[in-house]
């Protein structure tokens, strides 16, 4: 299938509408979070760049309901080749080179171009193109809890940051950029650092998704390490909500604009013990593959979600045990 650019019709409610462009709008949490837009009642233009990390199959379902909303329009394009975007109300720029243990070696390259100099092209663009910088309410960054490396815990945004894989460090610096533009040109950041985001159409290199799968197909699971390690798991309609609240809370808040905050479920759980969980989940055994310990890969994750309480009133409302549930029901669905 070749995704069409289209766009959709243009009367004078639609110019009052809220308009939203979507940064990575084919990935799991960029999708997710263009149907929530779409259905409540903003105009989406999403920007994808279809990169080769995942199938691109896997990319167009996503945006399947998407492409045939009328108020959604698609640019596939790559951010860093773009010289103008379009003039919208909210940003929320989910584009990037994920994979925490993929970052080494050459294929820092990538990560630099996706995850830095994207953003910055953005922020730069949206800090100086007039009527791009009026209209502009909130640019929302997608971070993440891998800025922080191997601290002590819970996290928390105003400890230390030591990111402990290439991947944290681009992520990081895009977070510096965020702040750079606000403090310098006003454009209103805000930095959200999401802990291990799982749910329907997760990424297929990330832990759950592979671990699902593995157990129901019967064959062996991979565990790096001795599984002890432990991730704060956030279910995707929680981030996708974080994302909402960040963009519409009050934008005259300084204490939301130029800042980052924790967006973590609670559930801080080991990987072994979230096996367990999926093999209640599914009825099935797991079949347990241990491998050696991935550099990059933190040892533990817990977010103090606090600060995003006091900022914009988000908390996560979806439990592990919830949230597997309806990962499963949405994977035996077919997908
Ligand atoms: C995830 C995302 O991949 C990053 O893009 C994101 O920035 C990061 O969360 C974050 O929230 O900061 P990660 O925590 O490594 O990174 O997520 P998973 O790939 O789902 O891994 C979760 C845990 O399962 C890790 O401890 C990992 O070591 C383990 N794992 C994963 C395995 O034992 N085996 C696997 O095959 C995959």
């Amino acid at each position: 299938m070749n995704i069409e650019v289209k766009s959709g019709g243009g009367n004078r409610l639609d110019d009052l509408r809220p308009k939203a462009l979507v940064t990575g709008c084919a990935g799991f949490i960029g999708s997710t979070l263009t149907d929530r837009l779409l259905a409540d009642g903003f105009e989406v233009i999403g920007i994808d760049r279809f990169s080769d990390y995942y199938n691109r199959e896997l990319k167009e379902q996503n945006l399947a309901a998407a492409m045939q909303h009328p108020r959604f329009t698609l640019i596939e394009e790559d951010i860093v080749e773009m010289d103008v975007f379009p003039a919208v109300d909210y940003v929320f720029h989910l584009a990037a080179q994920a994979g925490v243990r993929a970052s080494w070696g050459r294929s820092f390259d990538i990560y630099t171009r996706d995850n830095i100099q994207a953003i910055q092209r953005l922020l730069d663009f949206f800090a100086t193109d007039t009527e791009a910088s009026y209209r502009l309410k909130r640019f929302v960054y997608s971070s993440s809890s891998s800025v922080y490396g191997d601290i002590e815990l819970p996290m928390r945004e105003d400890r230390m940051v030591q990111p402990v894989s290439p991947y944290g460090v681009s992520k990081l610096a895009a977070e510096h950029l965020c702040y750079l533009y606000w403090k310098n040109y006003h454009v209103p950041t805000v930095s959200l650092r999401y802990f291990t985001v799982y749910g329907p159409r997760q990424r297929p290199d990330m832990g759950i998704n592979k671990f699902v799968r593995a157990i129901l197909a019967g064959e062996p699971v991979t565990i790096y390490g001795d599984g002890t390690q432990t991730r704060d798991f956030t279910y995707i309609d929680d981030a996708v909500e974080a994302n909402v609240a960040a963009a519409l809370c009050d934008t005259n808040n300084s204490n939301v604009c130029g800042e980052t905050f924790n967006i973590g479920g609670g559930n801080r759980i080991s990987v072994i013990d979230l096996i367990h969980a999926i093999e209640d989940a599914t009825g099935r055994s797991a079949i347990l593959n241990h491998v050696g310990e991935q550099k990059g890969d933190v040892q533990d994750t817990w977010a103090d979600a606090g600060k995003a309480e006091r900022g914009f009133g988000w908390s996560a409302k979806v439990r592990i045990l919830e949230g597997l549930k309806r990962y499963v029901a949405w994977i035996d669905g077919g997908d």
